[in-house]
């Protein structure tokens, strides 16, 4: 028995897609119920689906021997398990963002509104800035227009939600797509039936 943990979301079903290209069908997965365990047509396979920032923490305790959830998940959360491979989408970047005609660069002190706390801090220590942190779970867009923060670090994807609100991409953290990542146990002990499901997944994704 394999269990996958899935990001809810987005992420999920251009997984599934890619699975079902591998030969793993899962009725229930495409049947809309709020069931957190899933089992594919076969009974091999278990689906858990779960918030997109604690997929490394599952595939982590090995309570999921694979998983897939974006590169920016696995920097912010820096889990210890194996990325496997670059799924090619769900493509983005993680950046600094904030009013491009205001000048940062005096600031003793830079006000951080970002769900990426670890990454954040990681980032602008590198940069040797001074920074606080003021974490938000979501909309964080709107620091920089009500005054709470400097800047922001988030996801830009589109860049529709920066333009709207009139802010720019100050700088460019890293590139971010979706991965599919292991259990270190799980990839020795249930190897012969991993491996080959990632040989198949990179033969669709490269196709
Ligand atoms: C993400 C991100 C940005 C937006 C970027 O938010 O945090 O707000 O998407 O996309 P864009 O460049 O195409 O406009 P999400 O929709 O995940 O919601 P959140 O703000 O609650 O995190």
């Amino acid at each position: 028995m394999i269990t996958i943990a899935l990001a809810k979301g987005r992420l999920a079903e251009k997984a599934v897609e890619i699975l079902e290209e591998c030969g793993i069908m899962c009725d229930e997965l495409k049947t809309p119920s709020r069931k957190l365990i899933l089992k594919d047509n076969s009974g091999l396979y278990n689906f858990i689906m779960v918030k997109p920032a604690d997929v490394p923490t599952y595939v982590e305790y090995g309570v999921a021997d694979i998983g897939v959830c974006g590169k920016d998940t696995l920097l912010e959360e820096d889990k210890n398990i194996y990325e496997l491979l670059d799924l090619k989408y769900g493509a983005c970047r993680l950046c600094v963002a904030g009013y491009a005609d205001r000048d940062f660069r005096f600031i003793d002190t830079l006000r951080v509104a970002t769900k990426f706390v670890n990454i954040a801090r990681k980032y602008f220590h590198k940069k040797q800035r001074n920074i606080e942190i003021i974490k938000l779970s979501g909309s964080v867009e709107l620091g920089p227009a009500i005054g709470l923060s400097d800047v922001i670090v988030d996801i830009v994807e589109s860049g529709k939600t920066l333009a709207e609100n009139n802010l720019s991409v100050l700088e460019e953290i890293a590139p971010v797509s979706a991965r599919l990542v292991s259990n270190k146990v799980s990839l020795k002990t249930k190897g012969d039936i991993i491996r080959p499901l990632v040989a198949c997944i990179k033969e669709v994704i490269n196709r």
